[in-house]
């Protein structure tokens, strides 16, 4: 079996295909894609060095700058599909100091090996598939007719029931592969793990409950439930079950832990929430939280479940609107742990343009799918999308600027009455042209007031 790791990197994309996947979901931004698409290179680069030099190469952090709804998070959000690295994103406002009431910056530490773990549980998993689905027949067959068994005081079986009951069996078997058996019931006995003493599931409290539960391990009284349940479904959950028996657990803690150091990316989003450097109100904690960051930005050992975890190699790709901070309103410590810095630009009604039409997820598509389900087929006529982009970008110009996320409510409002009239329209035809647009929506555009509530 190749070493997971040797996997990851061998299928390492080129930073050319970064950007291009990239490019199938965020407009523009050509800067910041670069950026991260280089840091991800680098990761690849560093691991085929000579052993002594590779320790040296400290990942170079990012802090991507740009206002809102301009496609900050949408990169990191692509950016974690796109890699198979274990990658947390994080809103930097959820901390606190250590020592007030709150998460502080370990957890953040905690829940990236909490994601690689589960990542390399998932590919391991799959890979035992097979052999679990094999064993998950046999337990199924077992569960559909029970082996043949000598009762104490009765004979054996004869040769002639055995052969009778594999034969049995064995039609069985070719029914069940056929999906004959398929709504069958079984009765499936499962093991549940069950708390001793009652916890309140409050808000949080579920995590406490899981982590208790998976500390106590096999010390909590085991209780098997019996019941009746269909053959797919059985089938599922033994298949499941033997997987898991299958999964040498060490192995995926060693895998993990070797991913997460060498290979982990913490996208920190809303650092600019945290900066400010006047002391006094909420900001002690603020410049507290900055402080605790350093060491696990800089490098450092955290202490998890699954053991120590080195953070010197983790890439931490940060993020801000920084419209009311600036960069240098973080302490002069952590500006210098993110050396690379990329400006997003602001979107107008060019972008606009391509972001309601060219993303595999554009909003246009999106509205074309959902009314298509109620069998009303809605089509945009070009310069309906061009009279959409204009009103968004001189919304935005005349109130608050909230890049592309103008067009979610400028859309919703536009097909507000399609929308709710839908089911009672099924089966008709409407296009949207400009004039359409405009009948809905310039006076709305036209008072400023109306605007800042409606749009
Ligand atoms: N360049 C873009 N291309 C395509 N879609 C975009 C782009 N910019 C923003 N969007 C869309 O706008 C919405 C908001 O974008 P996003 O969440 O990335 O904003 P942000 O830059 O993180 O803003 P904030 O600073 O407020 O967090 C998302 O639905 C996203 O799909
Ligand atoms: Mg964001």
């Amino acid at each position: 079996m190749l070493n997971i790791l040797e996997v990851f990197l061998k299928d390492s994309l080129t930073p050319r295909q970064v950007v291009e996947e990239l490019d199938k979901y965020v407009i523009g931004q050509h800067k910041a894609k670069r950026a991260v698409a280089i840091a991800l290179r680098n990761r690849w680069r560093r691991q085929r060095l000579p052993e002594d030099l590779r320790d040296e190469v400290m990942p170079k952090n990012i802090i991507m700058i740009g206002p809102t709804g301009v496609g900050k998070t949408e990169i990191a959000r692509r950016l974690a599909k796109l890699v198979q690295a274990p990658f947390l994103k994080i809103e930097a406002s959820k901390f606190t100091e250590v020592g007030y009431v709150g998460r502080d910056v370990e957890s953040i530490i905690r829940d990236l090996t909490e994601i690689g773990i589960n990542m390399v549980k998932t590919e391991m998993s799959e890979q035992v598939q097979e052999k679990a689905a094999a064993l998950a027949e046999e337990r199924l067959l077992d569960l559909l007719l029970p082996p043949l068994r000598t009762a104490s005081g009765h004979e054996a079986p004869t040769t002639e029931q055995q052969e009778q009951h594999s034969s049995t069996r064995e039609k069985l078997r070719q029914q069940f592969r056929e999906g004959k058996l398929d709504e069958r019931m079984v009765e499936l006995e499962q093991k549940e793990k069950v708390m001793p003493f009652g916890i309140i599931s409050n808000v949080g409290m579920e995590e406490i409950e899981m982590n208790l539960k998976e500390m106590l391990g096999g010390l909590l009284p085991e209780k098997t439930k019996r019941r009746k349940i269909k053959v797919t479904d059985a089938l599922r959950l033994l298949v499941q079950e033997e997987a898991a028996k299958l999964i040498d657990m060490d192995k995926v803690i060693k895998e993990a832990l070797q991913r997460i150091e060498q290979s982990g990316i913490v996208f920190l989003d809303e650092i600019d929430k945290i900066a400010g450097r006047e002391s006094h109100g909420p900001d002690v904690s603020r410049q507290g939280v900055q402080r605790d960051l350093l060491p696990i930005v800089e490098g450092s050992t955290i202490t998890t479940k699954y053991g120590p975890v080195k953070t010197d190699h983790i890439l931490f790709i940060a993020a801000g609107a920084f419209h009311v901070s600036k960069p240098s309103d973080l302490i002069p410590e952590l500006q210098g742990r993110f050396p690379i810095r990329v400006e997003l630009d602001s979107l107008g009604k060019a972008e606009f343009i391509r972001i309601l039409t060219e993303p595999r997820n554009a909003l246009i598509k999106q509205q074309v799918g959902l009314l298509a389900t109620e069998k009303v087929s809605i089509s945009f006529s070009d310069d309906s999308i061009e009279e959409i982009a204009d009103i968004a970008a001189s919304v935005n110009e005349r109130t608050e600027n909230i890049g592309a996320r103008r067009l979610h409510t400028i859309l919703e409002r536009l097909l507000d009455e399609i929308s709710f009239d839908a089911p009672e329209k099924s089966g008709s035809k409407v296009t949207i042209d400009a004039s359409y647009v405009r009948e809905r929506l310039t006076d709305i555009v036209k008072s400023e007031d109306l605007s800042r509530y409606i749009l």
